[in-house]
């Protein structure tokens, strides 16, 4: 199969299969959630996260507001839940009363937590820059909260207990199987001379 090299750069899908998670925020106390696929972690000390919103976004402009945000991780039985809210606009709709979304408390912000989620983060706004047409939003980690019995102790999924939401682009959903886990020790491989 050949390669094909394109110049003329349209809507770049070719990273994906992402992790879709869920952006949450509140601002004059309404809640709003909204799916992304552009978030990623940026420093383990201090513990930031960045998240890309398009200033278009409601939540983008509670975020703005409140200086704070959530972001939580669906286990795929919940994936429903990314479509619903990354196909409504808070503005128009309460999307918590809307597709009946159950909130956990919140420990050091105001953003609702999802009670289906397997893990969350609460982040208080660092940053807050344009990037082209997103925003990169970088949050400081003030608390994370997480299902215990779904990680191992060295902190990876445990996929026997909970399988990841991920996303492929064009409103397809799809999830990792047990069967593919490969475990590959970088010190083992890093030494390796030669094909393996
Ligand atoms: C799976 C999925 C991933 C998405 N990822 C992003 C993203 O990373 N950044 C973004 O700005 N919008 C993203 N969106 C679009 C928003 O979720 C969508 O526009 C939503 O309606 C915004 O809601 P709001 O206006 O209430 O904030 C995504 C949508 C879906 C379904």
């Amino acid at each position: 199969m050949a390669k094909v090299i394109s110049e003329g750069i349209g809507a770049f899908y070719q990273h994906y299969p992402r992790v879709a998670a869920i952006v949450t925020a509140q601002a004059k106390g309404k809640d709003n959630a909204m799916a992304v696929a552009w978030h990623m972690p940026i420093s383990f000390n201090p513990p930031l996260y960045g998240v890309a919103l398009s200033a278009k976004r409601f939540t983008y402009r509670l975020i703005a507001e409140s200086k704070e945000f959530g972001v939580n991780f669906l286990p795929f039985e919940a994936a429903e839940l990314a479509a619903s809210v990354g196909g409504s606009k808070g503005e128009e709709v309460n999307k918590f009363r809307q597709f009946n979304i159950a909130k956990d408390k919140s420990a050091r912000t105001a953003v609702p937590i999802l009670k289906d989620a397997y893990a969350a983060f609460e982040c208080k706004l660092v940053d807050d820059r344009d990037y082209g047409d997103h925003k990169l939003l970088v949050g400081e980690i003030v608390a994370v909260h997480q299902l215990k019995e779904v990680f191992t102790p060295e902190e990876i999924l445990d996929l026997d207990k909970v399988s990841p939401t991920l996303y492929l682009g064009h409103e397809v959903y799809v999830t990792t199987s047990r069967d593919t886990v490969r475990s590959l020790d970088r010190e083992v491989y890093g030494k390796a001379k030669g094909g393996l």
